[in-house]
């Protein structure tokens, strides 16, 4: 073992550091060449990128004039001694590239290199690529040899945190996306979903009842002013729409008349729970999935009554939504959200979720969450 001064490990320390700063992978890469060209008083260093199949697929390279490495046009091709690191996985110093058996020279115009060193750079199990180190006057020493090789162990580890840190990234983005989908259909797209369907009633009556027409007009008119309303929030927030809640069976007997409008069926309610009980934001989970399941009934099945019923039990809140129309097969997929979305609410909060739907004899939705959120987001 090669003794280390203690100024040495000073430098090692700050050179650690300074390449696990990096939040940017080229830049980690020249700064773990630079680093090692300080430390080692390499003249020129690069680090080579290495592809599926140990070809060269990026070179970051410090101290070569770019007018000569323009001229000499292309990447090293990780042939002769720069491939032998690849192909044997371990350091290689030498005083003379000259000297070594794989050596294959240099292309045109490329400066002549003497005193060598490099080293593979591994992240996990894999070899990501090679950092080199050239012209150091007088050689390489195998304190140098330690040094590099402790780099090229920093460089690894702090590659393998970058990428962690991007795909955490990235699952966090997509989970944006999907709430915000999520959130979209739940309020906005199913408000204006009843506001089509109210239309779309009325215009059987446009001849025969002008002033139900009329009134009509304003409820739609009105209702799309607060779908504006909330979805202005919701840009603003991004946050689901609050709506402006006296309490919750108030709230769902105003839902339910506004969905069974346009329709010619008897929407009835019995809700069974203590005043102000669901709170927030079990209240706002419980809305939806009834909010959901009623405009598909009405939507879907042609039911001639939908049934809600809504009941606290002990620690749990437990509503299903009947109604006697035409049924699904519920194995059947969906390019719909809406059975996702009602899903999806259910885990989160460890609730439970269980459709009930026969083809030709209707669908009961039975939904349960626990009173006491313990996992809400
Ligand atoms: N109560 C029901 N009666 C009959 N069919 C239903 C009922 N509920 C759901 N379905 C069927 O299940 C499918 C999936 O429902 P889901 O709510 O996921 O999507 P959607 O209503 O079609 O679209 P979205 O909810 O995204 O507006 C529906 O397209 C419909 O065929
Ligand atoms: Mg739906």
């Amino acid at each position: 073992m090669p003794t280390i001064a203690p100024s040495l490990i000073r430098d090692l320390v700050e050179a650690a550091a300074s390449v696990a700063a990096q939040v940017e992978l080229s830049a980690l890469l020249r700064s773990t060449v630079q680093t090692g060209m300080d430390l080692t008083g390499a003249k020129h260093g690069a680090l080579g990128v290495l592809g599926e199949h140990g070809a060269l697929m990026d070179f970051v390279h410090v101290g070569l004039d770019p007018g000569v490495a323009r001229q000499i046009g292309h990447l090293p091709r990780a042939t002769g001694l720069l491939g032998t690191i690849t192909r044997t996985d371990t350091a290689v110093r030498i005083d003379d590239i000259g000297d070594h058996e794989d050596s294959v020279g240099f292309p045109d115009g490329h400066p002549d290199m003497t005193s060598f060193i490099g080293v593979p750079v591994r992240v996990g199990e894999r070899v990501f690529g090679n950092l080199y180190l050239t012209d150091k006057a007088g050689g390489f020493t195998e304190d140098d040899e330690v040094i590099v090789e402790f780099l090229a162990v920093t460089a690894g580890t702090a590659i393998s945190t970058l990428r962690m840190q991007e795909r955490l990234r990235r699952a966090a983005l997509h989970e944006d996306r999907e709430r915000i989908a999520r959130d979209l259909h739940d309020s906005i797209i199913q408000d204006l979903f009843a506001v089509g369907l109210g239309l779309q009633a009325s215009m059987a009556k446009v001849d025969n009842d002008p002033t139900a027409v009329h009134q009509q007009l304003d409820t739609s008119i009105d209702k799309l002013d607060e779908t504006i309303a909330s979805l202005r929030r919701y840009i603003f927030d991004l946050r689901p729409p609050v709506w402006a809640r006296p309490s919750l069976p108030s709230e769902l007997a105003r839902l339910l008349e506004e969905l069974a409008a346009p329709h010619r069926v008897a929407v009835g309610l019995d809700f069974d729970c203590p005043p102000d009980i669901p709170e927030t934001p079990v209240a706002d989970d419980l809305f939806a999935v009834i909010k959901e399941s009623v405009s598909n009934a009405l939507r879907h099945g042609e039911p001639s009554t939908v049934d809600v019923r809504v009941v606290c039990e002990g620690e749990v809140v437990r509503a299903s939504i009947s109604d006697d129309g035409t049924g699904f097969d519920t194995d059947q997929e969906s390019e719909g959200l809406g059975l996702d979305n009602m899903a999806e609410r259910v885990e989160r909060t460890l609730g439970s979720l269980f459709i009930d739907s026969v083809p030709g004899r209707g669908t009961v939705v039975h939904v349960a969450f626990p009173l006491q959120p313990s996992q809400s987001k």
